[in-house]
């Protein structure tokens, strides 16, 4: 990955990762089987509502694995933007470029998650509450934080101003880019992260073997790929290597945010100069750790 000053190795404060992306709150019910349409499904009862969102999971993981840690998003000016701001500060993320938009509601996902532990998500996007270019170039000016991980769906303005502010740190990329943008925004990465179904919608097809996915990925221009199979754990190619770090076999309560969980986890880990190998190992077991406790302690 990328070489940052030998002073900031020397540094004892823990590196910095900022991460650019989406923030909402998780409604969860867990369901016996699929509802069908016209009839009600009965879900056990406590819903539970928590902090959710890619990258607000990815900085809560980020942070968990002991980086210092920036989330660069917006909410809404309602009770759950309070809500999800005191979470976050609460777990000591940066919400200096947190910002909770006036007169817009905040995102909320319906999560329902089967016995086999696999979720099935809405998510309820509100406009208002979308990043600009303006909001993501002036809080990465300000954070100078050396990694910076961005969602690739975000309006294309403020992916634009991610890869502008691209100096000297490493970009770590991950999800379906917006389609304005659509392949082209992988070349530009040090590092893209998918799972299986994102790298078949990005490649136009399912590759059956995902060490072929993931060097396809990485034709597309970024340095190293990163796809996560699920059960099977985890496959990087880099320009040395393409592996499988498998996961440990686990009984799988609520496999939702798994993803996020490892991918904060790989992103703590890489700023802290950990090599790509064991990076994507120590994000494996993270993940795998999660999706057996069944979410976030
Ligand atoms: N059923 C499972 N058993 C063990 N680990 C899992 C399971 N599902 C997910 N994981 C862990 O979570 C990571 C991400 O899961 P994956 O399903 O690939 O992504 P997503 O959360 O986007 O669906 C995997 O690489 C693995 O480490
Ligand atoms: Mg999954």
């Amino acid at each position: 990955m990328n070489h940052h000053p030998p002073d900031q190795a020397r540094s004892p404060q823990p590196p910095h990762v900022a991460f650019v992306g989406r923030a909402n709150i998780d409604i969860t019910v867990r369901i016996p089987q699929r509802p069908v349409p016209g009839r009600t499904t009965f879900a056990s009862s406590p819903a539970t509502t928590t902090p959710g969102g890619k990258s607000l999971n990815q900085a809560l993981a980020a942070r968990q694995a002991g980086a210092r840690t920036s989330l660069i998003s917006n909410v809404g000016d309602d009770e759950w933007g309070i809500f999800l701001n005191r979470a976050l500060t609460d777990a000591a993320v940066d919400v200096s470029h947190f910002r909770l938009v006036p007169s817009a509601p905040t995102g909320i996902a319906i999560i329902e998650v089967t016995p086999d532990g696999e979720n099935y998500i809405v998510l309820a996007r509100p406009p208002k509450t979308e990043l600009t270019g303006e909001h993501v170039r002036s809080a990465l000016r300000q954070l100078r934080a050396p990694t910076v991980v961005t969602q690739l769906d975000l309006q294309p303005e403020a992916v634009d101003a991610v890869f502008q502010h691209h100096d000297a740190g490493t970009l770590i990329g991950n999800l379906v880019p917006h389609p304005t943008l659509g392949a082209t925004a992988l070349a530009p990465l040090d590092l893209f992260v998918s799972n299986e179904a994102e790298a078949a919608a990005i490649l136009g097809r399912h590759h059956a073997d995902p060490s072929i996915a993931a060097q396809e990925l990485r034709k597309l221009g970024p340095r190293a790929v990163v796809l996560t199979v699920g059960a099977r754990g985890a496959v990087y190619s880099d320009a040395d290597h393409t592996a499988l770090v498998p996961a440990q076999h686990v009984n799988a309560i609520n496999t939702s945010g798994a993803g996020d969980a490892f991918l904060g986890t790989l992103a703590a880990r890489l700023a802290h100069k950990v090599p790509l190998t064991h990076a994507v190992a120590e994000g494996v077991t993270a993940a795998t750790t999660f999706v057996r406790v069944g979410g976030r302690q």
